[in-house]
């Protein structure tokens, strides 16, 4: 089964997935995913208070995935062995915890899931480079090139799509406070990019986080923060 919420924050949020709270993953096996939709946050200050959540992650009854949200330690993050994994390319975290690359398309119980993390940080002037807020949150345009690629190569059809932020034209789509000038040369505008993916892409539904908040803005995109969903009980939500 296929399970998706939304941002976890590092302990902030992450009791969602606490199975006190999450009963239904309980009854999990490792071949069994829950997807965080970004703001992972539990790779932050590179010690052992990092290894008390990975550790936590990796004993759960499931296999964790996330996509990277713009609230990442980038630095730390990209240290990680880069692994083909059902036909993606992750990060390998710790044994059943994964970090979803950018761009990549992935074949769970036979469903094609696209994902493509990042965000731009509304609060950046609040924040401080290379402590706590980095310019990777914004995708370069060599990552955006990997999604146009694998996408091709999927006759651009998905199951789902999993990003942090969301395209241009959904309603809760908040524009760059200070444009695209504290970003380098050769990185690209995100909620363009999935405005372009909204539009050439053929999908089922689409999850994303960033936004904090649970709702439903159309009939197939879901914006999640707290609720876990099932991917075969959308109908539920
Ligand atoms: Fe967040």
């Amino acid at each position: 089964m296929i399970f998706v919420t939304g941002d976890v924050h590092r302990e902030a949020d992450i009791h969602t997935i606490n199975p006190d709270e999450f009963i239904q993953g309980r009854t999990l096996t490792k071949e069994d995913y829950v997807i965080i939709c970004g703001d992972f946050g539990c790779i932050w200050y590179g010690d052992k208070t990092d290894d008390f959540w990975l550790k936590w992650l990796d004993s759960l009854p499931w296999t964790t995935l996330f996509i990277d949200g713009n609230h990442e330690n980038f630095d730390l993050l990209y240290q990680f062995p880069v692994k083909e994994w059902h036909g993606g390319k992750v990060h390998e975290i710790r044994p059943s915890v994964l970090h979803l690359m950018r761009g990549q398309v992935f074949e769970l119980d036979s469903k094609k899931i696209f994902t493509f993390g990042g965000a731009y940080s509304l609060d950046v002037e609040y924040r401080e480079m290379g402590k706590n807020w980095w310019r990777e949150e914004l995708p370069t345009i060599s990552e955006i090139n990997e999604a146009r690629k694998n996408l091709k190569e999927n006759n651009y059809e998905v199951d789902y799509i999993i990003t942090h932020d969301i395209y241009l034209s959904h309603p809760l789509s908040k524009r760059l406070p200070k444009g695209m000038c504290l970003y380098n040369e050769n990185q690209y505008d995100l909620q363009l990019f999935l405005e372009e993916l909204k539009n050439e892409v053929h999908y089922d539904a689409w999850f994303h986080g960033h936004y904090h908040r649970d709702e439903k803005a159309d009939d197939r995109c879901y914006t999640l923060f707290n609720r876990i969903i099932n991917v075969d009980e959308l109908e539920q939500f």
